[in-house]
């Protein structure tokens, strides 16, 4: 499994399993499986409601804690400086941890708001509760707001990032100021349809006998995105794990490029509540 190093050094698989909408005793079976068939990175959030299981499977599964990389994300309904505090602290009693290895502002909120938020991020990265800080739902605006008041850089942009919403400017943006860009719905998620039944991708995956989102995930791990694909089909974790036996050409990866439209499935970021 190829690792990434960021900013502070600290090392992230660059595939992990992803559990939004992974309810219960799915969200353990699938984490149990995907540790179970080589995955070493799980993305949860105190919103998915399923923190508990995510802990549990990764108990459970008897590999050293030091061995998994956990994130988790700070919710908008617990910003501001003593609440981020709290959060972090209910989540990894949830998750049965003593840190996670990332900790992530799920949305941002107003500036000062996500300012306070981040200096609490900060002193309890320095208190060793987490392994790394970072942001998710990040545009331009909202990182060179945060830049003016950060003491760290962040660590991680998580960003919805698929073959049709490519975010090659906010990459380069990110990437020059030492961010690395995570993909969320990497394989676009609930329009997973629209993966299935492209032709481009289609053609390709015929080529080397895999499958449309094999190929949509292994774009975004060549263009060194972190990415992190959720399943809760044993069939399906296996299958978007099984992505080191080949490469795309550059022109294949040309042909991709072209199908990006730009039209987001998650909300906008500036105007979530
Ligand atoms: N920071 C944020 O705001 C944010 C927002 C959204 C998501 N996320 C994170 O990013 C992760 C991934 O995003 P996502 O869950 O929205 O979408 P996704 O990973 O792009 O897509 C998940 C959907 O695709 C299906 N699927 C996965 N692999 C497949 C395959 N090989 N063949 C056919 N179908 C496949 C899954 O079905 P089954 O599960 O039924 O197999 C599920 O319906 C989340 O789980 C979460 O951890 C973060």
């Amino acid at each position: 499994m190829q690792q990434i190093k960021l900013n502070n050094g600290v090392t992230i698989p660059q595939l992990g399993l992803g559990t939004f909408r992974a309810k219960d005793n799915e969200a353990y079976e699938s984490v149990l499986h995907a540790l179970k068939s080589g995955y070493r990175h799980i993305d949860t959030a105190s919103i998915y409601g399923n923190e508990e299981q995510v802990g549990k499977a990764i108990k459970d599964s008897g590999i050293p804690r030091e061995d998994i990389f956990v994130t988790t994300k700070l919710f908008n309904s617990d910003q501001g400086y003593l609440k981020a505090k709290k959060a972090l602290k209910r989540s990894l009693q949830r998750l049965d941890l003593d840190y996670v290895d990332l900790y992530l502002i799920h949305w941002p909120q107003s500036y000062e708001l996500t300012a306070d938020s981040y200096q609490a991020m900060e002193e309890m990265y320095l208190d060793g509760l987490t392994r790394a800080i970072g942001v998710s739902n990040f545009n331009f605006h909202h990182l060179e707001h945060l830049f003016e008041t950060a003491e760290i850089i962040p660590q991680v942009n998580q960003v919805e990032t698929h073959v049709f919403v490519q975010n090659h400017k906010l990459q380069e943006f990110c990437m020059k100021n030492g961010i690395y860009l995570e993909a969320y719905a990497p394989v676009a998620s609930h329009e997973i349809e629209r993966v299935l039944e492209n032709e481009t991708l289609s053609e390709i995956a015929n080529k080397y006998n895999k499958s449309n989102p094999q190929i949509a995930i292994k774009y975004l791990l060549e263009r060194d995105i972190i990415v992190i694909p959720k399943s809760v089909t044993p069939k399906r974790i296996e299958e978007n794990i099984d992505l080191f036996d080949f490469s795309l050409m550059d022109e294949e990866i040309e042909k991709i490029d072209g199908l990006n439209r730009g039209r987001k499935l998650f909300p906008d970021p500036d105007n979530i509540g």
